[in-house]
């Protein structure tokens, strides 16, 4: 069964941060609703709009577009207090957020106790994984584990305070463990903080999955934005350096409450390089001078927690793998415009394993991804800036010869090139 609406996913294709923010706000000037189907305030999607820039890490990025409705799945794992903060401070920015936000009744809280597990056990782990510390592992580990709360909870005071009760005391018995004997008291006051906002999350309860499913029955036009990427996915990324959730396109249906029939196409976000922030192999990393260069270049540095990315030059292996993963109908080729300046370009084709095998497909082993020699094309560059570019054919020849070979390597058509952070600076394919 389809509906005569139309449902679109965009979903990260690299390890995030993609420029899936900008894609969304471009889309989403031709649709009614955006929902988050997965993470939490992990993500940081950086919108420009004009001389103002937003980071939106709850809220959808259809935000920025007056009277469009923003809706948050059971997929997510709410930050009580981080989505209010959010809330107020666009509002305070002069977004009109008011009744344009839905939660899902089935989200999963996470509590300040969730945080401080994740900055915790980072700091004690021994194989490190680089989190950014917003307490997401843990609030997916009470989600799978059947301990978690959901919104829905919030209206059964009864309930609520018995379930998080007996989370405070297997946390609580955690971190004494760990040398934390000293963290209950002020968890108990930050947890009383957070549950003091229940009434009012409680008031922007929605049904999601009902919500959206007749809204594209009624021909509504919806797009479900991704957090993270597909090599952050918990079942297909470069695992344990991953995240907790299902980022790709089948985790937009089971993320929301749709069924996977109503979904007509899957937008991937890829940067014309890769970047990576956190633990974790990056195969086609840069040499230590180009790393620096393209990091300047692009403003590396992490949306939600400043850390520096890691670059890399574009990794076909990874994205054709991606294609496969996400079902993907079309590619958004982000930050094109930051390689402007390169003499020449490379593209990873293949791997070559440690044993000496040379293979196309993505390696299972994220170990052995670790010690991978990426075999590479060679491209030449533009030596021009593409900046005001908006149309494919007023690209020069040698970035329609990049983004050619990106196509046919990844084996997903290309459908919008970004050419910088703006709003504008975006060529429709087609
Ligand atoms: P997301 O998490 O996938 O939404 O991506 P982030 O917002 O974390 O990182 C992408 C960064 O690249 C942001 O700072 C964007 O403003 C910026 N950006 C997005 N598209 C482009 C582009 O085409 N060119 C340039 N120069 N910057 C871009
Ligand atoms: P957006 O949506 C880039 C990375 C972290 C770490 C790993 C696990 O902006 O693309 P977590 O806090 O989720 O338990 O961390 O995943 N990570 C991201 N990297 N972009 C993101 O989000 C990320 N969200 C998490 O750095 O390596
Ligand atoms: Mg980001």
């Amino acid at each position: 069964m389809s509906g005569t609406g139309s449902c679109t996913v965009v979903v990260g294709c690299q390890w995030g941060d993609e420029g899936k923010g900008k894609i969304v706000d471009v889309l989403a000037e031709d649709v009614d609703i955006v929902a988050r189907y997965q993470g939490g305030a992990n993500a940081g999607h950086t919108v420009h709009v004009g001389d103002e820039e937003f980071i939106l890490h709850q809220i959808p990025s259809g935000i920025l577009h007056p009277g469009k409705r923003c809706v948050l799945g059971n997929g997510v794992v709410l930050d009580v207090q981080q989505f209010f903060e959010e809330y107020e401070a666009l509002s305070a920015r002069g977004v009109d957020v008011e009744g344009r936000i839905g939660v899902s009744w089935r989200a999963h809280l996470l509590l300040p106790y969730h945080r401080l597990m994740d900055q915790v056990s980072e700091t004690s782990a021994a194989e490190k994984i680089g989190t950014t510390g917003r307490g997401i592992g843990p609030a997916y580990e009470d989600k799978t584990g059947r301990r978690g709360v959901r919104v829905v909870d919030l209206a059964n005071p009864e309930r609520l305070h018995k379930r998080v009760a007996a989370a405070m005391e297997r946390v609580c018995a955690r971190l004494e463990a760990l040398g934390h004997e000293d963290a209950r008291d002020e968890l108990q006051e930050r947890l009383d903080e957070a549950l003091a906002l229940g009434e009012r999350l409680l008031g922007i309860a929605t049904d999601a999955g009902s919500e959206i499913t007749a809204a594209l029955k009624s021909g509504k036009r919806v797009l479900l934005e991704g957090a993270q990427g597909t090599a952050l996915d918990v079942d297909h990324g470069t695992y344990p350096f991953v995240t907790s959730s299902s980022t790709t396109a089948g985790g937009a249906a089971t993320g929301t409450g749709i069924g996977p029939t109503v979904i007509d196409s899957v937008v991937g976000v890829v940067k014309a390089y890769t970047t990576r922030v956190g633990e974790g192999p990056l195969p086609s990393a840069f040499e230590a001078k180009m790393d620096e260069r393209v990091r300047e270049l692009g403003a590396e540095f992490g949306a939600t927690t400043g850390r520096p990315r890691r670059c890399g030059w574009f990794d076909s292996v990874l994205t054709r793998f991606a294609a496969q993963v996400n079902g993907l109908t079309a590619l958004a080729i982000t930050k094109l415009d930051v390689l402007d300046t390169l003499d020449e370009l490379r593209i990873a084709t293949h791997y070559r394993m440690p044993d000496g095998e040379v293979v196309r497909g993505f390696p299972a082993d994220t170990w052995s991804l670790g010690s991978v020699e990426p075999v590479y094309e060679t491209l030449p560059g533009w030596k021009t800036s593409i900046r005001d570019v908006r149309r494919l054919e007023d690209l020069p020849a040698a970035a329609r010869a990049y983004l050619d070979r990106i196509e046919e390597l990844t084996e997903a058509p290309v459908g919008w090139v970004s050419v910088g952070s703006q709003r504008e600076q975006i060529i429709q394919v087609g």
